[in-house]
């Protein structure tokens, strides 16, 4: 999963986190800890087993704010608190959700604080199974799972690995960096871009030289992941065609790999959506065939001869058959010189709605660094120039312009 630190779309939300009895409840803690650290809001609720684990001050020494327990379903404020904590929130996640936790709310029993309010809630629901894996796989247990994915709780999980039992099989509850990302999918629901398809190109293009070398270049994939993670945010279904990085892919995005421009181009030939977002840094050149042996120092140096790479965007504009394959083009441009002219260039001839021009002369901004410094340039002439910004940032930017667009 791509692991940046700004996280807006958690900034201000409030999650209600339900921690049942499972040796996963580590993992909760961090889960908490991180969502308080990307500004939500985050109530706990633990379950008796739950708190055999672990107690309510480790959740509230990490978010501030006090946890709840079953004392408090019969405590002064009980004839309301279950309702107002399920009705404030804007996601209830239930990590870890043992097997008998999910059997109760697959038949609506609520017998603790915890099940009481999933019973009151209106907002959506995540669960995040962990058990052993005999436990999970076991009819009831699947049966439950199926009433609650019937009704719209999302289910996050689980991985298979290692279990507490020392067997392997499939009841790990997920890492917390990778509910964090469910998280941002379910919150997401309900952002602009929500049922929209949008598909983004990462990384540099390799164009094989032989079966050992390629020509590729500096660019790492981090400003394509971030737009892909900041699309999703805004609720996008997400296509990633990207080449080999270092980085994780994003949470929820469909991943497409890629090595050459041909097999780029052909990727995004088989797509069709709201925008297409080339941030990728395809090759202009390649070697005009790739020898099938590698090449031997004996036999000398080589003479690699070079041609032109198709260029996709030019390609995939004009291949609609009339309407046009996405809706809106954006496009990048990274420029040592001449930066405006030459973007404002290729923003017309590439037939794009607009274009973010990218100073790679400046050492805090383009490649392998974590920060950009943009200009988008519109095809209805505007310009708007973003200041030095992360590239997670730059990309909720321009996220934010393509559902403009979409409007
Ligand atoms: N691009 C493309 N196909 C290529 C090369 C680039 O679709 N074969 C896309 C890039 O993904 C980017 C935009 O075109 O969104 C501009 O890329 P850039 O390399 O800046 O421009 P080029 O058209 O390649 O022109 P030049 O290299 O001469 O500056």
């Amino acid at each position: 999963m791509y692991n940046h630190s700004r996280m807006s779309i958690l900034s201000g939300k409030h999650i209600l986190l339900g921690v049942t009895g499972s040796i996963a409840v580590y993992k909760a803690a961090d889960l908490a800890s991180k969502l308080t650290q990307a500004g939500a809001k985050v109530d706990v609720i633990l379950t008796s087993a739950g708190e055999k684990f672990v107690t309510p001050l480790t959740f509230q020494s990490v978010t501030g704010r006090r946890a709840f327990t079953d004392k408090d379903l019969w405590g002064d404020e009980a004839h309301v608190l279950h309702v107002s904590l399920g009705k404030t929130a804007d996601l209830l996640v239930i990590a870890p959700c043992t097997a008998d936790t999910m059997a109760k709310l697959a038949h609506g029993i609520a017998d603790n604080l915890l099940t009481v309010t999933a019973l009151a809630a209106t907002c959506p629901m995540l669960i995040a199974p962990a058990m052993d894996g005999g436990m999970f796989d076991h009819p009831a247990t699947q049966e439950n799972l199926k009433t609650l994915q019937t009704r719209g709780v999302l289910v996050a999980g689980p991985a298979s690995g290692h279990l507490a039992s020392g067997l392997k099989g499939v009841g790990r509850m997920l890492e917390p960096m990778e509910l964090l990302g469910h998280i941002r999918i379910a919150l997401g629901k309900k952002e602009k871009l929500a049922g929209k398809k949008v598909i983004v190109t990462a990384g540099g293009t390799q164009e094989a030289i032989d079966p050992v070398r390629v020509i590729t270049n500096h660019s790492s994939g981090r400003q394509g992941y971030a737009l892909a993670q900041a699309a999703l945010d805004a609720g996008a279904d997400v296509t990633l065609i990207t080449t080999p990085t270092a980085l994780t892919p994003p949470v929820g995005a469909e991943v497409v790999n890629v090595k050459s421009v041909q097999d780029m181009l052909d990727a995004l030939l088989k797509e069709k959506g709201d925008a297409l977002i080339m941030a990728a840094a395809a090759a202009d050149f390649r070697p005009k065939s790739a020898a099938k042996d590698k090449l031997k120092k004996r036999d000398g140096i080589p003479q690699i001869q070079l041609e032109a790479a198709p260029d996709i965007l030019k390609t995939v504009a004009g291949s609609g058959s009339g309407k046009r394959r996405f809706k809106v083009m954006v496009g990048f441009a990274a420029e040592s010189r001449d930066l405006l002219e030459n973007a404002s260039e290729k923003l017309k001839s590439k037939g794009l709605d607009f274009i973010a021009a990218n100073d790679i002369s400046a050492t805090d901004a383009g490649f392998a660094v974590e920060t950009n410094r943009l200009t988008l340039l519109f095809a209805d002439g505007t310009q708007e120039t973003l200041p030095l910004m992360n590239k997670s940032e730059a990309a909720e930017k321009i996220i934010e312009h393509i559902a403009r667009l979409l409007e």
